[in-house]
C-alpha cells in the first residue's frame, strides 16, 4: 500500500478529529492521517481537547461546519449516547459512542454521510452514533493472535468500561465459557447478569472466579500494568499462566506489560492492545468514506507513532 501524497490544505479540505480530555497522547491523529492521505482524501484529522461539559457544543459546532464525523474518547463515550439522532443498534448494546458521522440529507431525502456527499449545499445534519471499539476487541484477538473465540474458554480479567464490552462482545461471538474476574467483585456480578439479558441466544456459560482447567485465552482488560509500579491484574496463586495458550493485553503501552512477559515466558502467544486502537480507526474511517481503510498504512502510522521506530 503506498503513503499517498498529501494535499495542500484548501478550501475544500475535510476536517475531522478526536474529541476526549485529556487528548493529547492520542494516537488517532496519525494513523488516520496517514490512511486518508493514501486513500487520497483531502481530509484532515485533528485532536480537539473538549471538556465534557462542552461535548454537545463542540458535537453541533462541527456539525455546523460541516465536518466529516468525529471520534470520542475519555470521558465522552458515554455522555454522547443521548446527543445523537441516531445510534447504531450495537452501539445501543454496549451504551457508548465512539464514532460520530455527520450525515447530509439529500433532495430525494435519503441521509448521505457528509465523507461521501458530492456537492452542492447541505441543508439539514443529523448525528448518527456508532461504536467500532467493540468489534475492533474480537478482530484483534482474531487477526493479531490468531484466536478463533466461537467455542473457546477466555478468562476474563477487569469489569470496568472496558471489561464490561469486553464481556459482551465475547458472548455475542459464541465463546463457550467465560470466566470474568475483577478486583471489585460486584462489577463482575453484575456483567454476568446482564449477559443472558442481552444475549438470550448466547451460548456461553459465564462464570464468577478463575478456572479449574485450562483456557485458550487470557485476556487483561483492568489498567493494572500501564504504570511499572502498578500490581498484577491476576492472581498468580489461584491461576497459572501456564494453563493459558495465549494472552492478550488492553493494554499497548508499554509494549510488553508484566503480564504479558509473564504470560509469554510461560508459553502463551501473546498480543498487546495495538490492534484495538487500530482497528476502531479503520472501522471509523470505512464508516466516513465508504471506501476499505489501509489497515497497513495504518499500522504502520500507528507503531511509529507510539513506539518511535517501525519494528
Ligand atoms: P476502562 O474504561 O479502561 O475499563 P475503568 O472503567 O476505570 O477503565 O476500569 C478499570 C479496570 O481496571 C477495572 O476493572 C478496575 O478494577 P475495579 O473495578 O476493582 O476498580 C481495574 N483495575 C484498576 N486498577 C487495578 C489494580 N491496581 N488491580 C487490579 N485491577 C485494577
Amino acid at each position: 500500500m503506498s503513503q499517498g501524497t498529501v494535499a495542500p490544505i484548501s478550501a475544500a479540505t475535510r476536517l475531522c478529529a478526536v474529541y476526549g480530555s485529556p487528548v493529547r497522547h492520542s494516537a488517532s491523529p496519525a494513523m488516520q492521517n496517514a490512511g486518508m492521505a493514501s486513500l487520497g482524501l483531502d481530509w484532515r484529522y485533528l485532536a480537539c481537547e473538549v471538556p465534557p461539559e462542552r461535548l454537545r457544543e463542540a458535537l453541533m459546532g462541527a456539525a455546523a461546519m460541516r465536518w466529516v464525523g468525529v471520534n470520542l474518547t475519555v470521558p465522552h463515550k458515554l455522555l454522547a449516547v443521548p446527543m445523537m439522532d441516531l445510534i447504531d443498534p450495537a452501539a445501543r448494546v454496549w451504551g457508548a459512542v465512539n464514532t460520530v458521522r455527520f450525515e447530509a440529507r439529500d433532495p430525494s431525502g435519503d441521509w448521505v454521510p457528509i465523507g461521501q456527499w458530492r456537492d452542492g449545499p447541505i441543508a439539514e445534519v443529523r448525528l448518527h452514533g456508532f461504536n467500532t471499539d467493540a468489534d475492533a476487541i474480537v478482530r484483534s484477538i482474531r487477526e493479531d493472535l490468531g484466536c478463533e473465540l466461537r467455542g473457546s474458554r477466555v478468562l476474563l480479567l477487569g469489569a470496568g468500561g472496558a471489561g464490561r464490552v469486553a464481556a459482551l462482545r465475547l458472548a455475542a461471538e459464541g465463546v463457550r465459557e467465560l470466566f470474568l474476574v475483577n478486583r471489585t467483585e460486584s462489577k463482575a456480578a453484575a456483567i454476568a447478569e446482564e449477559i443472558p439479558r442481552l444475549f438470550p441466544q448466547s451460548p456461553t456459560q459465564v462464570r464468577l472466579g478463575y478456572p479449574a482447567g485450562a483456557v485458550d485465552l487470557v485476556l487483561n482488560a483492568t489498567s493494572a500494568g500501564l504504570r511499572e509500579t502498578d500490581p498484577l491484574p491476576w492472581d498468580g496463586e489461584a491461576f497459572s499462566l501456564g494453563a493459558a495458550q495465549m494472552a492478550y493485553d488492553m493494554i499497548y503501552k508499554p509494549a510488553e506489560t508484566r503480564f504479558l512477559a509473564a504470560a509469554r515466558a510461560a508459553g502463551c502467544r501473546v498480543s498487546n492492545g495495538l490492534g484495538m486502537l487500530l482497528y476502531q480507526g479503520a472501522a471509523a474511517l470505512e464508516l466516513w468514506s465508504g471506501q476499505v481503510a489501509p489497515v497497513d498504512v495504518m499500522r504502520l502510522a500507528l507503531f511509529t507513532h507510539v513506539y518511535g521506530a517501525t519494528r
